[in-house]
């Protein structure tokens, strides 16, 4: 069975074209002009992109005393109906249990994939058997590590775990990522607010200021440094943050930064909204912060000193939420956003003239292809790539609402935002998932992709941190003792 998508304009991460593209066996076989093929999908008036890559998202994860509400099954379908073909969940061992135990669950939960995935590995406490289970985990083609410097009590690392992690992360071939907040003060600042009867929603943003988060990242960097490994850091939401990973850039540092969806087309108002519900389904961690901030994560895209958008998507019900009614700290932590972040980035984002298509695919697939080693199997539309393609319809529109998306929580932090700019046809290894603007797909067609460590940036760190480490001078005729 092979497919032709003819008549599109193929936008890259650093191309724009005509051409036809022709799939053969969940491969591109061929581009060019004039390619037939038995099924025909007709992109005129379209952008042929290489599929959405979400590198960060909590698909039924146990958390905070219950479990993320979006599942493999209803997550991908979410994702591929965005134009989304592939996601990036974090396999959580729990406080004490083992690596290749917690890869065990995920493997059990991930066989109801609608599109492929991966995993990151998420170090949530330290030992002998986590820094032994680390090499296994590679030789399983996960080679990015977590760290949450966050959730005092629960996740947490601390420093000493964190050098001792990323040192073991370098000397294997792979990535280190941080959740960057300072635990301790944020911790404190809680306690503190609970005390002075400060219970509501609009606390949790009280309780995590972008100094919490801007500690945590310039910490986490001179970590790296010193270990010698690449960083990514997660969900950046402020100045602070997105300052830190600027300046370690500039200081020629191997740091990425990752702002969500949701932190840049919402802001902190929402915290503020007199119906307990409408703010409590927005509490997420970092939490969403004022215009000075988003402007940064911005920039940040169109300067190239921030590289990936994601949604860290975390869906909980309005009754999960619920549980924090009296105490902030309760309140499940983590929206959604994988069928609205391409619509949503390709609004707010080309549609206002601050992306350019090239940039939209470079923050949506290419370049978290490139840093997670996955590329050009992944973020590309290169022949001999998977066929993960979206036929993006820039004149389509509609008004995201809850009544009509693949998620299954009750509500949408996106409601009532119409978008300009969507898939008329996703398709993931060549199987279209979406169809003429309908979603299509196949519950378990998504299969697990393998990463190799020691990709290229890690080559020439090492390679760096080599050529400058600490080493003793030679000299002759050394003093006797001074004793
Ligand atoms: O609030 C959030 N972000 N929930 C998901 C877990 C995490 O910290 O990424
Ligand atoms: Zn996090
Ligand atoms: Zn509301
Ligand atoms: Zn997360």
């Amino acid at each position: 069975m092979s497919t032709v998508i003819r008549n599109g304009t193929v936008v890259t991460a650093d191309l724009t074209y005509k051409a036809d593209v022709l799939i053969e066996g969940g491969r591109i076989a061929a581009i060019g002009e004039g390619l037939t093929s038995d099924e025909v999908l007709d992109a005129t008036g379209c952008l042929v992109m290489p599929g959405g890559i979400d590198p960060h998202t909590h698909l039924e994860m146990p958390f905070m005393g219950t479990y993320s509400a979006d599942d493999f099954e209803s997550g991908t379908r979410a994702a591929l109906a965005g134009g989304t073909t592939m996601v990036v969940d974090f396999a959580l061992p729990s406080p004490g249990q083992g690596l290749l135990d917690a890869l065990k669950m995920w493997d059990n939960k991930s066989g109801r994939a609608h599109c492929d995935y991966s995993y990151h590995m998420a170090v949530t406490w330290w030992g002998e058997q986590v820094f032994d289970e680390m090499e296994a985990v590679v030789k399983r083609g996960i080679t990015s590590f977590k760290h949450f410097m966050a959730y005092k009590g629960a996740l947490m690392v601390n420093d000493d775990e964190l050098f001792a992690s990323f040192r073991r992360v370098g000397d294997l071939g792979g990535i280190a990522l941080v959740h960057a907040e300072n635990g301790d003060v944020v911790a404190e600042l809680s306690a503190r607010l609970l005390a002075e009867g400060n219970t509501g929603p609009e606390a949790h943003a009280y309780s995590r200021p972008p100094q919490v988060e801007g500690e945590a990242t310039n910490r986490a960097i001179m970590v790296a440094d010193m270990a010698g490994v690449p960083l990514y850091v997660v969900h950046v939401s402020c100045e602070d943050s997105h300052e830190a990973i600027r300046r370690a850039k500039q200081q020629g540092k191997r740091v990425w930064g990752e702002p969500l969806i949701q932190h840049l087309t919402l802001d902190e108002s929402e915290y503020f909204n007199p119906d307990w519900d409408h703010a409590a389904r927005r509490v997420m961690s970092p939490p969403f912060r004022n215009k000075l901030h988003q402007d940064s994560l911005w920039a940040g895209l169109q300067s190239g000193s921030l590289s990936v958008v994601a949604t860290d998507h975390c869906a909980f019900t309005t009754e999960q939420k619920r549980y924090g009614v009296g105490d902030f700290t309760k309140i499940p932590n983590g929206t959604g956003g994988l069928e609205d972040r391409m619509p949503m980035l390709w609004t707010h984002g080309v549609g206002t003239g601050r992306l350019t298509p090239n940039e939209f695919v470079a923050v949506t697939s290419t370049n978290i292809a490139k840093i997670l080693n996955l590329y050009p199997r992944k973020g590309a539309v290169l022949v001999g790539a998977d066929a993960d393609l979206v036929v993006w319809d820039p004149e389509a529109e509609k008004t995201i609402s809850a009544g009509n998306q693949q998620s299954a929580i009750d509500y949408n932090v996106f409601e009532g935002q119409k978008v300009k700019g969507l898939p008329r046809y996703t398709l993931t290894r060549g199987v279209v998932a979406v169809r003429e603007g309908a979603l299509d797909s196949r519950e378990g067609h998504g299969e697990f992709v393998a990463r190799e460590p020691r990709g290229q940036v890690n080559r020439a760190l090492s390679k760096w941190k080599e050529l400058t480490a600490p080493r003793p001078v030679e000299r002759s005729g050394i003093p006797a003792s001074g004793v």
